[in-house]
């Protein structure tokens, strides 16, 4: 297990590891976000689907009716927000549909699902340590981020 931990000093800072991530994905991960409220998890996520080819990131917005929002790109983002559901509704998304290599799936509150999250998984816990800076820490199986990190 890889853990990197990378310091953003702005949204656009924020926006642009996102971006930098989302560069390097191929296929098949498993984005989990954790982070209070205001953390930046929509934020990040806006820069990972850039990354990946989207082409307005400001159509990346977290879904509420729907569920999940699908994005079309370089991969097919899959994004979904937990944070009014309860396990038993996480189960019933379907999401395990899109757990292969042609997807990327991109989760807030992903800890509302437990442990039903389970193969190419990145861990990113984002925490406020200012009113603009963030520490994004990412748990993985093999290094994502450069040690420059942005
Ligand atoms: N370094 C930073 N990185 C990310 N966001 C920042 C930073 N500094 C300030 N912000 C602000 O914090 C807010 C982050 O909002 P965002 O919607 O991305 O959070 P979130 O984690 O998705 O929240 P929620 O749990 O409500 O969905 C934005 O208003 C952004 O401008
Ligand atoms: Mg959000």
């Amino acid at each position: 297990m890889v853990r990197q931990t990378c310091i953003t000093n702005s949204p656009e800072q924020t926006f642009e590891l996102g971006r930098k991530l989302g560069e390097k994905l191929k296929g098949g991960e498993i984005i989990l976000l954790h982070g209070d409220l205001g953390a930046g998890k929509t934020l990040f996520t806006k820069g990972l689907a850039q990354g990946l080819g989207v082409e307005d990131p400001s159509l990346v917005v977290s879904p509420s009716f729907t569920l999940v929002n699908i994005y079309k790109a370089r991969l097919d983002i899959v994004h979904g927000d937990l944070y009014r559901l309860d396990a038993d509704a996480v189960y019933e998304l379907g999401l395990e549909d899109y757990m292969d290599q042609e997807h990327v799936l991109i989760i807030e509150w992903a800890e509302k699902a437990g442990d039903f999250f389970t193969g190419d998984v990145l861990d990113i816990t984002i925490e406020h340590i200012g009113e603009s800076s963030r520490a994004f820490t990412v748990e993985s199986d093999r290094r994502y981020l450069d040690t420059d990190c942005i």
